[in-house]
């Protein structure tokens, strides 16, 4: 009888820690899509945000036809548009600047906190 009722015990605590950790989830989605700024890196970091949502009009073959002329394909070309202030310029909406993507949804907070971290690190090509 001791046992079973330790087993039921042991169901119980289980069931209910499964059902308030969903609650949790649910309650505060935030704790599960906080934004990690650790390991930001150039290829893994900055070029797929890059490859997402900029290049359909910035890679180095459409550039000149749908980009204005800017690339940002090359991490060279990314440095560039880094150091000169126009890739948080036109990421962050702020005034006095193109705002990007054009014609697109604006990046998440934590897509532009991570390209702003890799600008912070040193825009190094890592
Ligand atoms: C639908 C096409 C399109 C997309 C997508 C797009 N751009 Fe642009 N971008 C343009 C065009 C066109 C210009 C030139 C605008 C002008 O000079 O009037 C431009 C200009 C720029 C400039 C130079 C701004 C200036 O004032 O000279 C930067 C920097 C830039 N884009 C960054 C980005 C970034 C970063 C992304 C992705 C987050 C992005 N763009 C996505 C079309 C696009």
């Amino acid at each position: 009888m001791k046992r079973i009722l330790s087993i039921l015990l042991i169901i119980f605590v289980v069931v209910i820690s499964g059902c308030y950790y969903d609650t949790e989830e649910q309650l505060y989605p935030e704790l599960s899509t906080t934004c990690d700024l650790t390991n930001v890196t150039f290829a893994a970091t900055v070029k797929p945000i890059l490859q997402a949502s900029c290049l359909n009009c910035h890679s180095n073959s459409k550039a000149v036809s749908s980009g204005g002329g800017v690339k940002l394909e090359n991490y060279a070309d990314v440095q560039i548009q880094a150091k000169n202030g126009q890739l948080m310029g036109t990421v962050s909406h702020t005034s006095g600047f193109q705002a990007m993507p054009q014609g697109g949804g604006k990046l998440t907070d934590c897509e532009i906190s991570k390209l702003q971290k890799w600008i912070d690190n040193g825009t190094l090509n890592n």
